[in-house]
C-alpha cells in the first residue's frame, strides 16, 4: 500500500517536468536555460511543503526560484502549494519561475555551476542537537565554503531558525569561515507578527506559539560585501556629521545637566 502510494507520488511529480526537477545535477550551469531567462536565481536549502518559496516566486516574477528537498512527498506537496497560489492569484497553475529539486544540500557543487546562485534560504533547518552530528547541521563551516562556491559576487545567505542552540552554533560557525553577517534579530516577530515579510510553515507555528525566531544575513560575494562596507561607512560618517555618540550613562548625566539648567533658570 504505501509502496504504490510512493509510485504514484513519484508518477504525479515525472508528469509536472516545467516545474519538478528529478536530477538536478543534469542542470548544472543550465538553469538559466529551465527558466528560459537570466534572472537571478534564489534557492530555499530544504524547503519543506514549499509556503515560503512558493509565495516569493508569486510576489517576485523577476527573480527565479528553486525549492530544494530530499522528499517526494514535499515536492508533491510544494507544487500543489505554487501551482494553487498562483492559480488563485494570476489565474494561471503555471509557475514560470520556480523549480521544485529533489536534491540533498551535500551535494550543492554537483546541482550548480561557481557563482550560479544569487541568494540561499536556510529556514528551520534541522538543529541536530546532539554533538557528535554538528556537521550535519546545515550551518556547519563545511556547508558554509560550499555555499560560498556556488553564490555569485552578489551572494548573500539568509537564515532564521526557531533553534538557539543552533543559532549560537551558527553565530561561531559564520565568524568562523569569516562571513560577514547583519541585520542579526534575536526575536524577529518581537513587535508582533511580521505580516510584511514571508513566513515559513514551521515559523507560522512557533510564531503562533509567542516563540522567538532568530535571524540573521551574510553577505558572502564580493560585490555585496563592498557594497555592504559602503554602507557601514556612509552611517558612520553620517554619524559623525551629527556628533559624538552618546552612551546610556552620558545621557543620564545629560539629563540631570538639563535639570540643573532649568531649575537654576526658575
Ligand atoms: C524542519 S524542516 C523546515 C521546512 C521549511 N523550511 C520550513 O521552515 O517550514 C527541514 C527540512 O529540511 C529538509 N532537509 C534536511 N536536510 C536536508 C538536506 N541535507 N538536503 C535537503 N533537504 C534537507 C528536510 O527534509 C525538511 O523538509
Amino acid at each position: 500500500m504505501r509502496l504504490r502510494g510512493k509510485k504514484n507520488i513519484r508518477e504525479s511529480l515525472e508528469k509536472q517536468p516545467d516545474l519538478v526537477v528529478l536530477e538536478p545535477q543534469r542542470m548544472r550551469g543550465r538553469w538559466h536555460e529551465f527558466f528560459g531567462n537570466d534572472n537571478p536565481i534564489h534557492i530555499e536549502c530544504g524547503m519543506g511543503k514549499g509556503q515560503f518559496i512558493s509565495r516569493h516566486s508569486a510576489n517576485n516574477p523577476h527573480i527565479n526560484y528553486i525549492g530544494m528537498d530530499m522528499y517526494d512527498e514535499l515536492l508533491k506537496r510544494g507544487s500543489e502549494k505554487a501551482r494553487t497560489i498562483w492559480l488563485e492569484e494570476k489565474g494561471s497553475n503555471e509557475v514560470p519561475n520556480l523549480a521544485l529539486v529533489r536534491g540533498n544540500v551535500e551535494f550543492l557543487d554537483k546541482m550548480f555551476e561557481p557563482g550560479e546562485l544569487e541568494r540561499i534560504y536556510l529556514n528551520f533547518s534541522d538543529p541536530w542537537p546532539k554533538a557528535k552530528h554538528a556537521k550535519r547541521r546545515l550551518t556547519h563551516p563545511k556547508f558554509l565554503l560550499k555555499y560560498k562556491e556556488v553564490l555569485s559576487e552578489k551572494g548573500e545567505i539568509h537564515f532564521k531558525t526557531d533553534s538557539l542552540s543552533l543559532f549560537e552554533f551558527s553565530l561561531n560557525s559564520f565568524s568562523d569561515v569569516e562571513f560577514q553577517m547583519r541585520n542579526i534579530s534575536l526575536d524577529l516577530h518581537r513587535e508582533g507578527r511580521r505580516d510584511d515579510l514571508v513566513l515559513t510553515e514551521y515559523e507560522t507555528k512557533f510564531v503562533g506559539k509567542g516563540m522567538p525566531i532568530y535571524r540573521l544575513e551574510s553577505v558572502v560575494g564580493d560585490a555585496v560585501q563592498q557594497e555592504h562596507r559602503r554602507q557601514v561607512a556612509d552611517a558612520l560618517e553620517e554619524q559623525a556629521r551629527r556628533g559624538p555618540m552618546k552612551n546610556y550613562e552620558s545621557d543620564e548625566e545629560d539629563d540631570d545637566a538639563d535639570e540643573t539648567n532649568s531649575a537654576s533658570k526658575e
